[in-house]
C-alpha cells in the first residue's frame, strides 16, 4: 500500500539575497493533521522560508510540494484557494475597510479588486454575498471581534489587528495555515484565547505551521523545528528541544 504524502515537504530548500545566504538546504515535513512549530533567533530565515512557501518568493534551491503536487508554479492566489493560507508577521489588513469586510475576503479567497468587482453584480451573486456575509459574522462572534465588525480595520488596536488576520485567514477554513508570529502584539489574554483556538482548528482539522518566539505557545506544537542561520540544527518536541545544548546556547543563550 502507498504511503500518503505528507501536506507539505520541504526538500533541501535554499535562498539567499545577493551574498547573503538565508536558507541552506531546508529539508522537513507537515503532515496532515499536525501542529509543526519553527523557531531560531531574529534573522535565522523563518520569515523567508514562509514567504517561500505561500509564492511571495521563488526559492533558488530545492522544491516543496504540497499534497504530493510541485508548488513551484503556483501563484499566491492559486496557493491560497488550494487551501494554503498565512498570516503575516506585521498584520495585513484592508484598513480602509471595515472587520466584518475584511473577514468576507477571507471567505472569498479572492484578491480584493476581483471581489469588490464580482459582488453585487448579479442575483446569484448577491444571494452569495448574504452566505458569506452570514459567514463572517459568526466569525467575528467566534474571534470575538463582533463589537467592532463596523469599524474600519485602521482603527483597529495591534492587538485587534493581529485576530483580526487570523480570523480572514481561518474563514475559509485552509487544510494548511502559516502562522507567522501570532502572538506579537497581543496581551496574555489574547495570547491564552490565541493557543485555544490554534488548538480547536487542529482539532478541527487544520494543520497549522507556527513560526513564534513564545516558548509557552509553542508548547502546542507536536514537533518543533529550530533555525539557525539558514540551517535546520534540531527537530523534535518542544521539550526535547528545549534540552537540546545546542538550542539552549543559540538560541535560548542558556
Ligand atoms: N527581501 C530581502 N532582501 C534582503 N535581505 C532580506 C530580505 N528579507 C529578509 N532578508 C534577510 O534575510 C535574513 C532572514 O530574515 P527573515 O525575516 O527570514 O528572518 P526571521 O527568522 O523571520 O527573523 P525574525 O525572528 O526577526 O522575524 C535576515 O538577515 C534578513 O535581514
Ligand atoms: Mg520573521
Amino acid at each position: 500500500m502507498r504511503a500518503e504524502p505528507p501536506l507539505l515537504r520541504l526538500e533541501a530548500v535554499g535562498h539567499h539575497f545577493g551574498g547573503l545566504t538565508v536558507l541552506r538546504s531546508v529539508s522537513f515535513d507537515v503532515p496532515a493533521g499536525a501542529i509543526v512549530g519553527l523557531i531560531g533567533p531574529n534573522g535565522s530565515g523563518k520569515t523567508t522560508l514562509f514567504n517561500i512557501v505561500s509564492g511571495y518568493i521563488r526559492p533558488l534551491a530545492g522544491s516543496i510540494t504540497y499534497r504530493g503536487t510541485p508548488l513551484e508554479r503556483e501563484t499566491i492566489q492559486q496557493r491560497s484557494q488550494a487551501g494554503l493560507v498565512r498570516t503575516f508577521q506585521t498584520p495585513q489588513v484592508f484598513e480602509q475597510m471595515t472587520v466584518l469586510e475584511n473577514v468576507m475576503v477571507g471567505c472569498c479567497k479572492l484578491t480584493r479588486t476581483r471581489m469588490l468587482q464580482d459582488l453585487f453584480r448579479t442575483p446569484a451573486a448577491r444571494g452569495q454575498m448574504k452566505a458569506i456575509r452570514d459567514q463572517a459574522e459568526a466569525a467575528c462572534e467566534r474571534f470575538r471581534l463582533a463589537s467592532l465588525r463596523h469599524q474600519p480595520a485602521g482603527s483597529l488596536t495591534a492587538g485587534q489587528r493581529r485576530i483580526l488576520e487570523i480570523a480572514r485567514a481561518v474563514v475559509g477554513r485552509p487544510s494548511l495555515l502559516l502562522l507567522d508570529e501570532p502572538s506579537a502584539g497581543l496581551n496574555m489574554q489574547e495570547i491564552e484565547s490565541l493557543r485555544d483556538w490554534i488548538v480547536r482548528l487542529n482539532a478541527d482539522g487544520m494543520t497549522i505551521l507556527l513560526v513564534s518566539h513564545d516558548m509557552g505557545l509553542m508548547t502546542v506544537a507536536h514537533t518543533v523545528h529550530t533555525l539557525y542561520f539558514g540551517e535546520i540544527i534540531a527537530s523534535g518536541s518542544m521539550s526535547a528541544i528545549q534540552r537540546d545544548p545546542r538550542v539552549r546556547e543559540v538560541y535560548l543563550g542558556v
